[in-house]
């Protein structure tokens, strides 16, 4: 990769093998964004800028009544100088005035990575990895800089943050701080998004955008399920496997807003980052503040390229600590098995049984701790229930391990119970107003992580049960959005700043722990999916998916949630049936299908299967270990799109190429049988794959190009899993017929 500035044309070009970026320094002031797309030689000035005179245009370059910043393409716009699109930045001063006027004044290009301080981001192991610009605005008058950095890698990615610094002698406020804002040259463009609700996230949206604009953002304190901090830009031809794309993805765990906007002159403007909403940031002289880290992916092989890059990017340079690499345990959770009704007995009962089956890992979840029968109780009192546990929770962990199975518990750290001891002792360090009577959701009331002393606490109370090193895994959970934003210890002029501080606090919490104890694997949850976020993966290498355990509701919610992360990302457990979210009977076999296409667990009680049911259930898990290392670190591709299709269908290869797994999943059965052929993705067409069941023999090229045709199951919610492996390469004299 390489970084280069061309100093006649007022060039920077960042480009590797596969892209370029190129950014102009128009009018020795503005930065023009020129392109972002496929690797350019040579930035020579195809797309010149034109200047015409237009009505109702501002003219900020004096006597000049052609060159107005609404026209242009622009790479981090203000407000207040005439382009009246959406800004990327806003600030008030302590007398009111809210105009600014930053310019171009330099750069730096900078060998590996710079990241923003104290926020999970893109991270390299090597300086060679990366290249940064460090491109700096001022404001003369206003003795303010904001530097725009942009880091290029290997892959098809740029990463952008910005950081505002403040060099005068008096605060400014900062009301709108983006991550990234970046005018395209043309419109017509569809846009991709991903929107949902609790027990259904990441529903896949696309539709055509034509003169307006599409606005995506949580005003909840999370990223939520309602909401994911992701735009696609796609050429209306772009398909799965063809076809341009532009990702664009905010690693930020709290309120986002994104938006692409059409100009009036045929440009599109794509912008993300911390939401404006109730933000306001008080930066004191000498202090700066960085924004959240924005990821944008280009592929030119449709949405499936896309993906490519972001599960290999998030996968290795996103996740961090032992499990990076490491294959993930095959689990067991007590919920929706048990729910609150759990003991001593009843766990160690139920860790026999797992350990029997093959499970690797008991997680005992909600429910362990003091007086917590209901959800009504007890969160922020992280001791063991000394009458469900009267020998104690780490005898309880010993126990277990013995019985040759890891253990893992359940934490809301975040959230407290008003019949709680902590609330008896510190009501204050609930965010809330002084005002009002709080909002509960789930019974419950929200910490306030702005405070270092609650982030303390929780490090302190959770870290006590780790330290004896008897647990290995910990389901860190978030089950509330924020209401009612107020917190005590924030001072008048920094209430603005609670829904950022909140998130900061978290990832303090969340960076001293997992540092701490680097060999539990924590796995990250929001009521599910509710915070399944690229910073969050920064801390936890896993998130439950989602609550929905339904694998037909799953086959949408992991299709969705796939565009971005991995299948070693995604919690996926076989439940019991009637389904407990929307009381459907699904074959055991196709809810291992299911499950088995991510990070495979159970969650149901396993004294309530049949014979018949647990042998299959031994049969399964000894299947997804031998496959294992294939789902959790091969390529993924979907081949069907359940939003719109009868079915479902993806297959993985793994990374020698050696192993190809392949999943069909059929909704409906029809009496009008319809054979499905589906093309299987990513394989050698130059060699021959032999099916590990049967032992038929097919060429990679038949498997891409011809299909495999699915046998008819007269059932509902059946399912075809077929493995292959590479056998060895086609003989080309004797295959030509
Ligand atoms: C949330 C989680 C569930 C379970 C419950 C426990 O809803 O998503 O998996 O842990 O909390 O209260």
């Amino acid at each position: 990769m390489q970084i280069i500035f061309d100093e006649k044309q007022q060039i920077f070009h960042l480009y590797n093998e596969k892209i370029s970026y190129v950014i102009q320094v128009e009018k020795q002031r503005y930065l023009k964004h020129c392109y972002y797309g496929k690797r350019l030689k040579k930035w020579r000035g195809g797309i010149q800028s034109f200047y015409y005179d237009r009505g109702f245009c501002a003219n900020p370059v004096v006597e000049d009544r052609t060159f107005s910043l609404d026209t242009q393409q622009r790479e981090f716009p203000e407000s207040g100088q005439g382009d009246f699109r959406s800004p990327a930045y806003e600030l008030m001063d302590a007398q009111g005035d809210r105009n600014a006027r930053f310019f171009y004044q330099g750069f730096q290009i900078l060998k590996g990575k710079t990241a923003p301080e104290g926020l999970p981001h893109v991270y390299t192991e090597q300086v060679a990895e990366a290249m940064t610009l460090e491109i700096t605005l001022q404001d003369e008058v206003r003795n303010q800089r904001i530097l725009l950095y942009y880091t290029i890698y290997e892959d098809a990615v740029v990463t952008r943050f910005a950081k505002w610094i403040n060099d005068g002698k008096e605060p400014v406020e900062i009301s709108r701080f983006l991550s990234m804002s970046m005018d395209l040259p043309t419109q017509g463009y569809d846009v991709l998004t991903f929107a949902g609700a609790h027990v259904e996230e990441k529903n896949m949206y696309r539709r055509p955008l034509c003169a307006d604009a599409v606005v995506i953002e949580s005003r909840r304190g999370t990223s939520s399920p309602q909401a994911t901090p992701f735009l696609g830009l796609l050429s209306s031809q772009t398909t799965e496997e063809q076809g341009e794309v532009l990702g664009v993805n905010l690693i930020y765990s709290g309120d986002f807003y994104g938006s692409v906007q059409c100009g009036q002159y045929g440009t599109t403007r794509v912008q993300i980052g911390l939401n404006p909403f109730q933000f306001q940031w008080k930066l004191h002289p000498q202090e700066s503040f960085c924004t959240p880290e924005a990821v944008l992916v280009y592929s030119e092989q449709g949405l499936g390229g896309m993906t490519e890059i972001f599960h290999k990017l998030y996968r290795e340079r996103v996740c961090r600590g032992t499990y990076r690499e490491k294959e993930r345990p095959v689990l067991l959770n007590s919920w929706e098995g048990m729910y609150f009704d759990i003991n001593e007995e009843k766990i160690l009962n139920l860790a026999e049984e797992a350990a029997e089956l093959g499970i690797e890992l008991l997680v005992m979840d909600d429910g362990w701790f003091k007086g917590r029968n209901t959800d009504t109780t007890s969160l922020g009192d992280w001791v063991e229930d000394k009458t469900k546990f009267p020998d104690g929770l780490q005898n309880l962990a010993k126990r277990v391990k013995q019985k040759g199975i890891e253990f893992g518990i359940w934490f809301e750290p975040e959230m407290i119970s008003e019949k709680s001891d902590l609330y008896r002792t510190h009501s204050d360090w609930v965010i809330r107003s002084p005002l009002y009577d709080p909002i509960r959701s789930r019974h419950q009331l929200v910490l306030d992580l702005s405070n270092p002393a609650v982030c303390e606490y929780l490090i302190q109370s959770v870290g006590r049960i780790l330290e004896p090193g008897n647990i290995s895994y910990v389901k860190w959970d978030m089950n509330r959005h924020l209401t009612d934003l107020g917190s005590v210890y924030l001072g008048r002029e920094n209430q603005m700043e609670l829904s950022h501080r909140y998130v900061l606090g978290l990832y303090h919490v969340m960076e001293t722990l997992t540092e701490r104890f680097p060999q539990v694997l924590f796995e990250s949850c929001s009521s599910g999916g509710g915070r399944f976020d690229a910073g969050m993966l920064y801390y936890m290498p896993q998130t439950w998916t989602s609550d929905n355990t339904d694998a037909i509701c799953r086959l949408k919610i992991q299709h969705g949630t796939s565009f971005l992360f991995p299948p070693v990302t995604m919690g996926a457990h076989v439940s019991a049936c009637p389904n407990h979210q929307v009381g459907r009977t699904t074959p055991l076999a196709t809810r291992f299908a299911v499950a088995a296409a991510g990070n495979l667990g159970y969650e149901l009680d396993l004294k309530n299967l049949s014979k018949e049911e647990k042998e299959e259930v031994k049969a399964q898990i000894k299947e997804y270990k031998k496959r294992r290392r294939t789902v959790q670190f091969g390529t993924y591709y979907r081949l069907a799109n359940p939003f719109c299709e009868n079915q479902g269908a993806w297959n993985i290869v793994s990374e020698d190429g050696m192993e190809v797994i392949f999943t069909h999943v059929q909704i409906l059965a029809r009496a009008a049988y319809r054979m499905p052929v589906i093309r299987l993705r990513g394989l050698d067409p130059d060699a021959i794959y032999t099916d590990c069941a049967t032992g038929q023999e097919y060429g990679g090229d038949e498997l891409m190009y011809a299909g495999i045709r699915i046998p008819r199951i007269r059932q509902d919610f059946s399912s075809t899993t077929i493995a292959v492996s590479y056998t060895h390469l086609r003989a080309h004299e004797t295959e030509l017929h």
